[in-house]
């Protein structure tokens, strides 16, 4: 256990008086009990303080011990750790968990996945084994290089296995659906330690539960998914951003709800807004970017021309490839949506197309931000949904299939708690303004939750889902150990 003791030698002896746990018989067991590979870090240690980071630092769950795991029996022994010292214990994996119930963890123990990434192609290339902390930049460049793709998200630094569990989009959905559609199995360790395969075949009803509220159930281990071959025709990715004033706003939004009403939406097309500050281009007003994503070598005319023609104050362009995409959105891992350090909030809100008179008033909110919060964005996503929408909504835990649009800001602010209620604040008018004009049924993506939504919103209004999630959740988590993220809850 040679890196154990290194990483033990890491405490400061300022807090070895504090560690009630240090010296107990039972934390030596399990220390001992080990993968040779796996580390545990304390707090004092710049291990444990570079395992604590999330990306928002809004949220600071507070945990005793980090244990970086390397294996499967790893992780069971770390939540009967967990179990017999009655701690809460939590997942880490990209880190980009937002919801404000990750506040609620004290005295825990983290599970901190990083180690578990391998990529494994298997099945004569039709799938791929991911280990439970695989990064999403990892996965696409991994098979982007074996020739291959699959549904993969829009930035490098966030985790892939947690997307699956709440949904996942991204690129490619328009063709294979969502990431959890991929999904053909799955190893996950439940809340008392027992590790499981969950698939259509072995344990059937979890197995359609994970795929949309998957947080709620156990750490997954690993994942078979389904991969695709990479078609040289359809290798290259034309991508071009068109930057507005902010009085264009209702003529492009009135142009991207042309295109999502088109009855025949091309598979090739993602459309992303993105509304922001940019005082090169107006020194007081918000300004908003139309992002134009087209699997394949040019964008077509038909989509460039109306853009063009409302005289855009800049136009980028370029031909790029699927595992520089999420660069152009400044998703890769130095782009600025990877930057730690910040205070962010998201507040999701599925639509099926662009209400003009609520885009208006958010953007007016927008103009009236303090300053302390003009690095904010708000996400106008877009992508295909072709496929998502075919697949039959019973079929798993994710309940939004009709939506085309995901829209959220990402509140941003300098870490500062005193600032934190005004982004709550901020949030919840952003969220009330772009829910006028819709029947007022707020649909939010799990994975952008910020901890206040109903479970009808985050798992859909058909009591025959939540009856069956709750029935779920009594028999997998009974004590609610995975509860600081999007919970199950009894009415
Ligand atoms: C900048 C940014 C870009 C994003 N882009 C996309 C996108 O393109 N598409 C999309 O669908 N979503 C996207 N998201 C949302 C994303 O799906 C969620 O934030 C997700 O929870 C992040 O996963 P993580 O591993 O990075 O975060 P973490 O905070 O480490 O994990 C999130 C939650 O999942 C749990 N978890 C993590 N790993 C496991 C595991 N192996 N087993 C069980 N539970 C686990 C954690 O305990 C936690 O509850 C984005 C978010 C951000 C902030
Ligand atoms: C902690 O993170 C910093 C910044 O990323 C890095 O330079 C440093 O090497 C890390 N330390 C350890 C011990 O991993
Ligand atoms: C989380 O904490 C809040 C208070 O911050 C509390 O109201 C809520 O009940 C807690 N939720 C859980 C699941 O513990
Ligand atoms: C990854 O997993 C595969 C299959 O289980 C195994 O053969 C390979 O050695 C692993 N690679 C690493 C680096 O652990
Ligand atoms: C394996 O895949 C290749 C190419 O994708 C295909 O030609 C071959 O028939 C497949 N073999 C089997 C056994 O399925
Ligand atoms: C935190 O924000 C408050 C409110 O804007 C401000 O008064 C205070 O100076 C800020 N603190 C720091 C350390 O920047
Ligand atoms: C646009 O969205 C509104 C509100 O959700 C909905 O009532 C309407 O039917 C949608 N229009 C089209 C053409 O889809
Ligand atoms: C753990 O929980 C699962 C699901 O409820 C159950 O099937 C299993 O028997 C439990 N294992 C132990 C050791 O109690």
């Amino acid at each position: 256990m040679g890196t154990l003791l290194w990483a033990l030698g890491a405490i400061s002896s300022r807090f070895l008086g504090t560690l009630t746990l240090r010296t107990q018989p039972p934390r030596d067991h399990f220390v001992a009990s080990l993968n040779s590979k796996a580390e545990i870090y304390y707090p004092g240690s710049e291990q444990f303080l570079n395992a604590s980071v999330r990306w928002s630092a809004a949220q600071t769950p507070q945990y005793d011990m980090i244990v970086k795991v390397s294996s499967e029996a790893d992780v069971q022994k770390t939540i009967c750790f967990a179990n017999e010292n009655k701690r809460p214990f939590f997942t880490i994996s990209g880190g980009h968990g937002t919801t404000t119930l990750i506040n609620n963890i004290t005295n825990g123990v983290g599970i901190l996945m990083h180690n578990m990434n391998n990529i494994t192609i298997v099945d004569n290339g039709s799938a791929a084994l991911l280990e439970g902390g695989v990064f999403s930049g990892d996965l696409i460049s991994y098979l982007w290089s074996h020739g291959k793709q699959t549904m993969t998200t829009g930035c490098d630094c966030v985790g892939y296995i947690a997307p699956i569990l709440g949904g996942g989009h991204g690129w490619l959905q328009g063709r294979y659906g969502l990431a959890s559609d991929q999904l053909i199995s799955a190893r996950m360790v439940l809340a008392n330690g027992t590790a499981i395969t969950v698939s259509q075949d072995s344990n059937p009803d979890l197995f359609w539960a994970i795929r949309g509220a998957g947080h709620n159930f156990g750490v997954v281990t690993q994942v078979k998914m389904k991969i695709y071959d990479r078609e040289p025709e359809q290798d290259q990715w034309a991508t071009s951003g068109f930057v507005f004033t902010q009085d264009k706003l209702e003529q492009v939004f009135t142009i991207a709800n042309g295109w999502l009403e088109s009855p025949k939406r091309p598979v090739e097309l993602t459309q992303y807004g993105v509304f922001s500050f940019n005082p090169d281009i107006d020194p007081i007003n918000p300004i908003f970017m139309m992002w134009i994503y087209w699997q394949g070598p040019a964008i077509p005319s038909k989509y460039t021309d109306p853009l063009n023609a409302l005289s855009p104050a800049a136009v980028d362009y370029s031909v790029t490839g699927l595992t520089s995409v999420n660069a152009h959105l400044q998703a890769d891992r130095d782009g600025g949506a990877c930057a730690e350090g910040f205070s962010r909030a998201m507040v999701p809100i599925s639509l099926t197309n662009y209400s003009l008179p609520a885009l208006r008033k958010v953007l007016d909110i927008f103009t009236t931000l303090p300053t302390e919060f003009r690095t904010s964005i708000m996400l106008l996503e877009g992508y295909a949904t072709n496929r998502v929408s075919e697949i039959p909504s019973e079929g798993s835990a994710f309940p939004d299939r009709d939506a085309n649009l995901l829209l959220s800001p990402v509140l941003t602010w300098p870490k500062n708690a005193s600032l934190d209620a005004t982004g709550w604040e901020i949030g919840g008018r952003i969220r009330r303004a772009a829910l006028e004009g819709t029947d007022g049924k707020l649909e939010a993506y799990v994975n952008y939750a910020r901890g206040d939504e109903s479970m009808e919103e985050l798992y859909g209004y058909e009591s025959w889902r939540l009856e069956k999630l709750r029935k779920l959740k009594k028999e997998f988590d009974p004590h609610g150990r995975f509860n600081f993220y999007a919970p199950i809850l009894e009415d």
